[in-house]
């Protein structure tokens, strides 16, 4: 007789268990739910309410599956999405399990007792989880036969969010995401069995029930967009989006966004060449599934009716008329040449452009002007960021998004993440929400960064940040021991440019404990730039301009000779510009407004001999240049950003075929025109060149700068709110209906002096805006840097640290 052979055991190792579903055997982490281990073995349950980044809730019932324990069935069928897995547990899905199945059954009929079926005219249909499950899993006919819970629709939650409470299915996946991942509570569960709903205080009002709301506040948030999307049904709805197109009418293509250094994935939809929305792609190493609000709506900038679609030249009377690309490309070539040969020709190629295009713009001016006076930063800056950048930044991949989650301690430097970086700043509170991470902010007030991400305020005066850096073991010890353990991290936003001596206190700091250290722009273009060597110091992979041998790489490949002595910074490029010592400039869609001094900017356009400016829509630089060469928004073009961590981001063409050209092109053809070939004709051929070029070994080391302390008087804090006068926010009101409020913040002393008004003042100008009180030093007042009338560059010509004055009251 033989006898069956055993059945091999399965050795079940540590931190795991062993268990059953539907008849199965399968090993799953401890503490898996239940839901996920079942989608790994390819079994998927139905569900509302349970979603992998958001804790669970087991709100809607709808995952509903039969469980067995020891041998003995539960009693009742349980919620998969919030029951773990367990050592022999035997668990029956709507597939095995006809309890399980009816279960389900149930409660999507339950579900749909009051939806109100409406999918032909709802934003959802086609792509609504509700309407696929119903027709998965839900019963043929309904026998609810009463009349159907109504609403007044639709409420706005905000200028871009409404809501059509009837579809709602109360998962909490709303008030959820924006509780624990953006901790913005403005949006909450209402009332309670029938008449339960979702509102704000807003709509509370609305239905006379204040006095239940229990967010109790304003909306306000940086991230509301993510709501509309996870919402599985129609009950949120994009009023920028709202009955512009059904989903299969619409063609769907991955894209990166462009807004910020976080370089997020993005789903852009079109439809007849025009894009009707940015959705958040899926990836969990960068944006894991959102988006900020502006990454999510702001698109329209590149549709605007004003853009620039044909190449413009200048004629004898002064007049820009259109042109053909012929005879604009002569006139740009001849006009350059002989600017280059008289004094010089300088290129401002600003912070927006992808890597590929700035590559373009770093090679045209080695190789077709013959200089180093070339600079993409379009802001603030200083020798020593540049120092900085050189010996720290460009070609390293240090800090990432992983990272951040896991450190013990970040310390964020002239860096406010809510506003500069929005998808950081949900990183950082996830760090602080779900592993106590301690995030500490120097800074000025107790912005809601600080608050949202559980966060310390170190107070400082504008100015003083490296003394505070410099004195951290005597005022803040604990800081101090909690940057030396393993992981620590120093976040670096773009205003520590404005403040002399702060990379150097950031570098000493970082020697002393160990701590790493992340520069985040602001703009999506400027680490790429960076590495692009579109610099006045450094050519492309950080290779400094003065080092020989850094030097002949890039002249070997290139084919011609490169100056070894630094070129001018964007400072420098206007200061020659304004005075006359250079003859041209190549503008790459700088806003002058942008710059640090934006009239010694237009000075400088107007002194200028030969202006080319390659740009989107008109700007300031429009009016004063000589030829005019349009180029393609994102959309209409491939590239790849380099986003903060170091990581390429590429992306494809979305609307093909409009004629427009990404800058690498116009200026590989200008460059033809001027006898030099860049072999930049596309993105793909740009990266290619790039590619080309040998690894770096050649590294700068860091100058230090001295810190500057000097000057009495009330000090300037600034910075950028996220959504502002930004010009790739044109045209989207009700992205702008939600930006925060234009106020200036001082000290209660202060405030008691000034009343309700402010006029803050430069002896260029003056700014006046509501006074809110804040915790901000004395002496100190905070004003948005570029947000309504507060246009500081433009009105006050100062920045971050400066000294102003300031007095009650004013127009
Ligand atoms: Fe869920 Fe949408 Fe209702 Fe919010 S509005 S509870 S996301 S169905
Ligand atoms: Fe499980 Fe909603 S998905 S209760």
């Amino acid at each position: 007789m033989t006898m069956a052979p055993e059945e091999p055991k399965v050795e079940v190792p540590e931190g795991y268990v062993k268990l059953t579903i539907d008849g199965e055997e399968v090993i799953a982490p401890k503490g898996e739910l239940l839901i996920r281990t079942a989608e790994r073995l390819g079994t998927v349950i139905p569900r509302f309410c349970d979603h992998p980044l958001l804790d669970p809730a087991g709100a809607c019932r709808q995952c509903l599956v039969e469980v067995e324990m020891g041998g003995r069935p539960m009693p009742k069928p349980q919620a998969s999405c919030t029951m773990t897995v367990a050592d022999g547990m035997v668990v029956k899905t709507q597939l095995t399990s006809p309890v399980a199945d009816k279960a389900q059954q149930g409660v999507m009929e339950l579900l749909l007792i009051n939806h109100p079926l409406d999918c032909p005219v709802c934003d959802k249909g086609g792509e609504c989880p509700l309407q696929n499950q119903a027709m998965a899993h839900g019963r043929a006919d309904s026998r609810f036969v009463d009349k159907k819970r109504t609403f007044p629709k639709p409420l706005p939650i905000s200028t871009q969010v409404l809501l059509d409470r009837e579809r709602c299915v109360l998962c909490q996946r709303c008030t959820r995401f924006s509780a624990q991942i953006a901790g913005d509570p403005f949006i909450d569960l209402l009332e309670r069995g029938a008449h339960q709903q979702i509102g704000t205080a807003e709509t509370a009002d609305v239905l006379d029930m204040a006095s239940r709301t229990s967010s109790g506040k304003p909306f306000q948030s940086y991230f509301s967009g993510n709501t509309i999307q996870i919402c599985p049904v129609g009950a949120l709805t994009s009023a920028q989006y709202r009955f512009r197109s059904r989903p299969f009418d619409l063609v769907s293509s991955p894209s990166v966004c462009e807004h910020c250094s976080s370089g997020c994935a993005e789903r852009t939809d079109f439809r007849r060449g025009q894009v009707m929305r940015k959705l958040a792609g899926n990836d969990p190493d960068v944006n894991e599934e959102w988006l900020c609000d502006k990454g999510r709506f702001a698109f329209r900038y590149a549709q605007a009716s004003d853009r620039i679609r044909r190449p413009l030249v200048r004629d004898e009377s002064g007049e820009l008329r259109e042109a053909s690309w012929t005879e604009a490309m002569r006139v740009a070539a001849a006009g350059l040449a002989v600017a280059r040969d008289a004094r010089g020709v300088g290129v401002l190629a600003g912070g927006r452009l992808t890597l590929e295009d700035a590559y373009a713009y770093g090679k045209f001016a080695r190789v077709a002007l013959r200089t180093n006076d070339i600079d993409f930063r379009a802001r603030a800056h200083s020798d020593e960021e540049l120092s900085f950048l050189a010996s720290h930044v460009v070609g390293t991949e240090g800090v990432t998004f992983a990272a951040l989650e896991k450190a013990p301690t970040v310390l964020c430097v002239a860096f406010e993440p809510e506003d500069e970086a929005p998808i950081v700043f949900l990183r950082l509170r996830k760090a602080a929400r779900k592993r106590g991470a301690k995030i500490v902010h120097l800074g000025q007030w107790t912005t809601s960064s600080v608050h949202k991400t559980f966060g310390e305020l170190l107070a400082c005066a504008p100015g003083s940040e490296p003394a505070a850096l410099a004195g951290l073991a005597s005022h803040a010890p604990d800081l101090d021991v909690a940057l030396a353990a393993e992981g620590a991290v120093i976040l670096l936003g773009e205003r520590a440019a404005e403040v002399p001596g702060l990379f150097t206190a950031v570098h000493e700091l970082s020697a002393r404990t160990g701590a790493r250290v992340a520069w985040i722009p602001r703009r999506a273009g400027e680490r790429g730039a960076l590495e692009a060597g579109a610099v006045p110091s450094l050519l492309p992979g950080g290779r400094p301009v003065t080092n020989a041998t850094a030097r002949a790489e890039v002249e070997k490949a290139w084919g011609v000779s490169v100056s070894d002595q630094p070129g001018r910074d964007t400072n420098g490029i206007v200061a020659a510009l304004a005075d006359g010592s250079l003859s041209g400039v190549v503008v790459g869609g700088v806003d002058p407004g942008d710059l640090p001094d934006p009239e010694l900017a237009y000075r400088a356009l107007d002194r200028a001999e030969f202006v080319v400016s390659l740009e989107m829509r008109p700007s300031g630089v429009t009016e004063r240049a000589d030829v005019v060469l349009p180029i393609a928004p994102d959309v209409e073009k491939a590239g790849s950003y380099v986003n903060w961590e170091g990581r390429r981001r590429p992306f494809d063409i979305t609307l093909e075929n409009t004629g427009a050209l990404p800058d690498c092109r116009v200026l590989d053809t200008l460059a033809v025109e001027m006898d030099a070939d860049l072999f930049t004709q596309t993105p793909a051929a740009a990266y290619g060149d790039l590619s080309r070029l040998p690894e770096s070994s050649v590294r700068q080391a860091f100058v230090p700068a001295s810190a500057d302390g000097s000057g009495a008087g009330v000090r300037l804090a600034t910075w950028r709110q996220l959504l502002d006068n930004g010009s790739l926010q044109a045209d989207e009101p009700h992205l702008a209906g939600t930006a925060r409020a234009v106020v200036a913040r001082v000290s209660a002393g202060a405030a008691r002096e000034l009343g309700e008004t402010v006029t803050v003042s430069t002896d260029r100008g003056s700014i006046t805006l509501p006074v809110e009180v804040a915790d901000v030093p004395e002496g100190v007042v905070w004003v948005p840097a570029n947000s309504g009338d507060s246009r500081v560059r433009a009105k006050l010509g100062a920045g971050h640290g400066a000294v102003v004055s300031i007095e009650a009251g004013g127009e």
